[in-house]
């Protein structure tokens, strides 16, 4: 049996870039495997949210994952922060991760040039702490959109470097998975690349349907093909993006045939369908998101539970983990 490890940052809800980046092979994930489906609230203080609002969005993505059918019952749902033995092993792996590495991060420099305010130590060191959420499970696979296949590769490096320095053969190099061959990235509906929270662009699983006909509508399109047979533009291969993971086949080919055809005054059309599709996808998520959330008795438990068996698991990594590098008790 593998071991399957996720993670997402409390910091809004749940858009369709992390529903299907990261959860939608959960269903099936958590019959096959061990799972273990986190939420990373140490990850969301390099921002310094304000500490009313952290707990309302820990509520609500652990709403929106048990909405999405997640079942405690076969995988382990947890909180990062009530597992204290991440923060050591965050600790330990840190003496093995140097500076030069962290600050060429993709993710590191783009935050630091958008912030300058505040580029702060946990920012630097964050690939050091989602490997820490990883190996202290020892995961195999790791399922995650696009944006975090250099955090994968760095995790890789640092267990390889601790078996190295150790002489051992003790940490696994977990991959990063998708359903595909290649990872995936959710556009946005503004013509830029990545869907996400930052970029302000997202469909969130709990937006109504009059909501999310309105995003649709007012997706940023071109005039139509200028010609037959012309490459679609980026913000048109967007839209034919999001129609391929929501829609069936023959509606994909459809429209395809008619940007292929040069045709033009068809995008309302395929607006309200991707809409449709979109709507079809999230109503049942959100209503079960709207029973969940008040069901504080059922989060506690929950959260209790899933705490104490990932505890149970890092604790006897972390033991381990000490084990080798030396700690020994008197
Ligand atoms: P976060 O919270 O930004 O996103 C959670 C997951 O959603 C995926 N994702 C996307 N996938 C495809 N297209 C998009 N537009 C899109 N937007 C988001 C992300 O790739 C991610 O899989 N550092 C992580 C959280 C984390 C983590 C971990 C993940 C902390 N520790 C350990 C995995 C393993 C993050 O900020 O994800």
């Amino acid at each position: 049996m593998k071991t399957v490890l996720s993670g997402i940052r409390p910091t809004g809800n749940l858009h369709l870039g992390n529903y299907y980046g990261a959860m939608v092979n959960f269903l099936r994930m958590q019959e096959e495997n061990q799972c273990y489906f986190f939420i990373a609230d140490w990850h969301s203080l390099t921002t310094h949210p304000d500490p009313r609002l952290l707990h309302v969005n820990v509520r609500n993505i652990l709403s929106e994952y048990l909405a999405c059918g997640l079942d405690p019952e076969k995988a382990t749902l947890y909180i990062q922060s009530d597992v204290p033995e991440i923060a050591e092993l965050y600790l330990l792996l840190n003496m093995h991760a140097y500076l030069g590495e962290l600050e060429k991060t993709v993710s590191f420099k783009e935050k630091a040039r958008q912030n300058p305010g505040n580029v702060n130590a946990g920012l630097l060191t964050y690939p050091v702490l989602m490997a820490a959420d990883i190996l202290i499970h020892n995961a195999d696979y790791v399922p995650v959109g696009k944006d975090q296949e250099q955090h994968l590769e760095m995790t890789r490096n640092y267990a390889n470097r601790f078996n190295h320095k150790y002489q051992v053969d003790y940490f696994k190099l977990p991959t990063a998975y998708s359903s595909g061959q290649e990872l995936i990235k959710i556009p946005g509906l503004d013509g830029s690349g990545k869907m996400g929270k930052s970029e302000g662009n997202c469909i969130y699983l709990v937006d109504e349907p009059k909501a999310i006909e309105k995003k649709v509508k007012s997706a940023l399109t071109d005039n139509g093909p200028e010609a037959p047979n012309t490459p679609k533009p980026v913000c048109i291969e967007n839209l034919f993006t999001l129609l391929k993971i929501v829609s069936a086949p023959d509606v994909v080919a459809y429209y395809d045939n008619l940007w292929v055809s040069g045709a033009t005054k068809w995008y309302g059309n395929l607006k309200k369908q991707l809409a449709e599709d979109i709507i079809n996808v999230t109503t049942p998520v959100r209503e079960r998101i709207n029973d969940l959330k008040n069901d504080d008795a059922y989060l506690r438990k929950v959260t209790r539970n899933g705490a104490e068996k990932a505890r149970e698991s890092a604790g006897k990594t972390l033991r381990e983990v000490r084990e080798i590098m030396g700690f020994k008790s008197f």
